[in-house]
């Protein structure tokens, strides 16, 4: 009961969100990256937690952010990502964990799907001349037997401002149980703390949130040096021009804070763990598929597509949880692939990411967190293509060459910065509208029936439905006489900057 209580209040936040622009989940803003807003130089965090690398400004919160870990850490707590995307008019890019696990699974899919119907309610489909964009993605904040976090990175384009938001979300893994600031923290001690912490900011006006900001900030999180952050969204507490806003607590002072749930929590941060390492699980879980190693997917053979019949199959929003089972399909087959990468996916899937470059598959951007580039100044669009490139030098140990626009959206500015990038620009001619069906057997089809000479077929591995359609498609490609390929192979010499569908 108590929870379910829970579940309404969180339900009952969002409600007094949905009529204010403040308030909508943006995109990502980003990763987590740790931006000191002192001196002080920051201490090395943890094996397994990483320090974010997209540290340009346009991805991080005015303070420090959140620890943000490997999404592998929830190994099979993690049951499913539910997706919502539209690609038409009106565009919706989102994504959210599940976990089969109640109440929380309810708290975080009704976060995500009350901010899609507030925006799609604003922003229709069909509206004329609005080009309104809702991006919401997710990262691990936490990782024990004992809690886990994950927090929302939201941008919502109203079709003439950018904001930017987030939302944190804190749950027992052995119950499901939400674990709401106020069970991790003694709520007047901790409120006096944050006013302490927004003295210090005279920019920072805690008084626009409210009388009582701790209970209307959507962010409560903590760093790998167990500092205690509290987050805004963006307008919430300073100028928009600011972006969101986080206010930290030193360690010291944050210890007193914590209720004996706040400890555990933070544990989770400082020192992350699996949080299936205990068998508490009342629900089946689904098990993990190992990575394939050695066996390059493809690549290995030099094949001339001037003398064979060429596909390239493509697939794109990923890396995610799914990507694993996908590369073994590929490499039970030998077959090649290309794969147009997330940074904020590599940065929460960093190993997986460097599964698909070690299998041999070729890796390109598809920005960081999946915006439409049209809508964006020259400036940003450049870092969302250089903190891309940036993440996947580092995780994935690869120079990406190629770009893949969200939406196949582009214009003069979109491909000059592809060209100061040293990218190409790589869109398809095959659509299989895998998104829209996520359907196995209609997957198939489609990729197979309008599969040409040439053709680069466009997927995505972030459905289960796609992933499980791929070995037929590749029996049924190569039983029409197709030799599968990288885009490299299928398009030879690229020009930086230069469009490219198709290929020989
Ligand atoms: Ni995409």
């Amino acid at each position: 009961m108590r929870a379910i209580t829970r579940i309404g209040a969180a339900l009952a936040g969002l409600g007094v969100l949905a009529g204010c622009a403040v308030t909508y989940p943006g995109p990502n803003l980003g990763s987590p990256v740790s931006t000191p807003d002192t001196a002080t130089p920051t201490p090395t965090p943890p094996n397994t937690a990483r320090p974010t690398g997209a540290a340009e400004e346009e991805f991080v919160a005015e303070g420090r952010s959140p620890q943000v870990m490997d999404g592998d850490l929830l190994g099979s707590l993690l049951a499913r990502i539910e997706t919502r995307t539209t690609y038409n008019g009106t565009r919706v890019f989102a994504s959210w964990p599940q976990f089969d696990r109640s109440p929380v699974d309810a708290q975080i899919s009704g976060y995500f799907t009350q901010a899609i119907s507030d925006f799609e309610a604003i922003h229709p489909a069909a509206a004329s001349g609005v080009s309104a964009e809702l991006n919401l993605g997710w990262q691990l904040i936490g990782s024990s037997p004992e809690a886990v976090g994950v927090v929302s990175d939201g941008y919502l384009f109203d079709g003439a401002d950018g904001r930017s938001s987030w939302r944190s979300f804190w749950f027992d893994p052995a119950t499901g149980a939400v674990l709401g600031t106020d069970e991790l923290l003694d709520h007047a001690a901790a409120l006096a703390a944050l006013r302490d912490a927004a003295a210090a900011h005279p920019d920072v006006d805690l008084g626009r949130a409210g009388d009582d900001p701790l209970a209307a900030a959507p962010m409560v999180a903590f760093t790998g040096q167990g500092e205690l952050i509290v987050g805004f969204d963006q307008c919430q507490v300073m100028a928009c021009s600011h972006g969101r806003v986080t206010l930290t607590v030193p360690a010291a002072a944050t210890a007193p804070l914590l209720t004996d749930e706040g400890r555990r929590v933070e544990d989770s941060v400082v020192n992350p763990v699996r949080p299936d390492a205990v068998t508490a699980s009342p629900t089946p879980t689904p098990t993990t598929t190992p990575t394939p190693t050695g066996k390059p997917g493809g690549a290995a053979r030099k094949v001339d597509c001037d003398k064979v019949k060429c596909v390239a199959l493509s697939f794109d929003d990923g890396p995610g949880p799914y990507t694993r089972t996908l590369l073994a399909h590929l490499a039970d087959a030998k077959a090649p692939a290309t794969f147009f990468l997330l940074g904020q996916q590599v940065e929460t899937y960093p190993k997986v990411a460097r599964a698909v470059a070690r299998a041999g598959h070729e890796i390109g951007v598809h920005t960081w967190d999946h915006r439409d580039l049209t809508k964006l100044s020259p400036a940003q669009i450049d870092r969302e293509l250089t903190s891309t490139i940036r993440v996947l030098r580092r995780d994935a140990g690869v120079n990406p060459r190629y770009l893949r626009p969200p939406y196949g959206a582009m214009d003069a500015d979109v491909h000059a910065s592809a060209k100061r990038s040293g990218l190409a620009l790589v869109l398809w001619n095959v659509d299989t509208l895998d998104w829209l069906t996520r359907d196995t057997d209609k997957t198939v089809a489609a990729a197979v029936k309008r599969a040409r000479r040439g053709s680069i077929i466009l997927l995505h591995d972030i459905h289960p439905a796609t992933v499980k359609a791929v070995p037929a498609i590749i029996r049924k490609l190569r039983a029409k006489g197709f030799t599968l390929v990288t885009v490299s192979t299928l398009l030879g010499r690229t020009k930086p900057g230069v469009v490219y569908s198709h290929g020989r």
